[in-house]
């Protein structure tokens, strides 16, 4: 099976209102990124049967997740802020995250969902990961991470990995990655992404 027809096959599997409305909020880049975001987590449940129960809302966790990205900051700061307790300190510092929060709270507006859904929890935690077991975050912040149109070598390392390295180790090696990349240019770290490297230390 060809990528193309790999994506079709996923795409006919979701909601058709869901695909409708993020289609519309998205720029052709984003789409694109989603698109392959949507690959690999079409992957990731090819090759690891622990996401089966998931299916449907990993799909949906794809399809959403960056709905806010193309919003200006301040409209996703402000959107961010809206959901449960707002943006907490770090999070205020760290205009890279807004938009996950900001797409949770976009899809909880449109659809009728609930804030503590593991949907919406996912995509508002996809750019730290989740500091307590959340295998929706956990399977969206490695598609994510290693969606075929990042441009740094570390995103194909871990997408060769997919089914290769048991999901735990997987999703351990991102968040690595992750960490990393804030060291080396001393940025910020949120402490649920070292939460997130610390339960999964074995
Ligand atoms: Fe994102
Ligand atoms: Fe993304």
């Amino acid at each position: 099976m060809n990528k193309i027809a790999l994506k079709q096959n996923v795409l006919r599997s979701l909601d058709s209102d869901y695909l409708r409305w993020a289609r519309e909020l998205m720029s052709e880049n984003r789409w694109s990124h989603t698109l392959g975001v949507l690959n690999n987590i079409d992957r990731l449940l090819d090759s690891y049967a622990q996401l089966d129960p998931f299916r449907e809302q990993l799909l949906l966790a794809g399809l959403l997740h960056d709905v806010g990205k193309d919003l200006p900051l301040n409209q996703q700061k402000q959107l961010a802020g809206q959901l449960q307790n707002g943006l907490d300190e770090i999070e205020q510092q760290l205009p890279a995250i807004w938009h996950g929060p900001a797409a949770a709270r976009l899809v909880l507006s449109e659809f009728n969902l609930k804030t503590a859904d593991p949907l919406i929890e996912a995509i508002a935690l996809h750019s730290t990961g989740a500091s307590t077991k959340h295998t929706i975050c956990d399977a969206l912040v490695v598609a994510d991470f290693s969606a075929p149109d990042r441009d740094f070598s570390e995103a194909g390392q871990i997408r060769d990995k997919i089914s290769k390295l048991p999901f735990n180790r997987l999703v351990h090696e991102t968040i690595r990655y992750k960490l990393l990349e804030c060291l080396d240019n001393f940025k910020l770290i949120h402490p649920r992404s070292l939460e997130a490297y610390n339960r999964l230390c074995e």
